[in-house]
């Protein structure tokens, strides 16, 4: 017999699971942006960079900087900063390139 706590129950765990496939799917697309804040947090860009207003002064703010520059521009600028900004300042990111690519995926979702 169907009561209406064994009911909610079941709506419940309805609700789970179509959440946790909706998760699923967002979490393909978005953890390696996920990783990207991680990384971005551990390497200490916040300590030079703000980000909605919040982080360091001695870079520029990276609010939108997903719409001023492209992957690939973002990709090289974190191999070598010189490279493509010949006064540039900053230091060139040090990790994998896995992590470099989960960064710039990052990078690339402040817009
Ligand atoms: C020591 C301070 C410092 C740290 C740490 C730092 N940056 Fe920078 N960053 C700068 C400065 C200064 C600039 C402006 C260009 C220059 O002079 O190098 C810049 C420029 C940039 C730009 C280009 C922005 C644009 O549109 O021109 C990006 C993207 C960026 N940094 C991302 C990062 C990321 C990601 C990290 C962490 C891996 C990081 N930065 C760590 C100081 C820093």
């Amino acid at each position: 017999m169907v009561t209406p706590s064994r009911l909610f129950v079941g709506l419940c765990v309805l609700a789970a699971c179509s959440l946790a496939i909706q998760g699923e799917t967002w979490s393909q697309a978005g953890s390696d942006r996920i990783k990207g804040n991680q990384i971005y947090m551990e390497k200490g860009c916040a300590l030079c960079h703000a980000i909605h207003g919040k982080g360091g002064k001695a870079g520029p703010d990276l609010s939108g900087v997903g719409a001023k520059r492209d992957a690939e521009w973002l990709e090289q600028f974190m191999i070598s900063p010189k490279a493509v900004v010949p006064q540039a300042k900053m230091p060139a990111f040090k990790g994998s390139a896995e992590e470099r690519e989960a960064l710039v995926a990052y990078l690339q979702s402040l817009r």
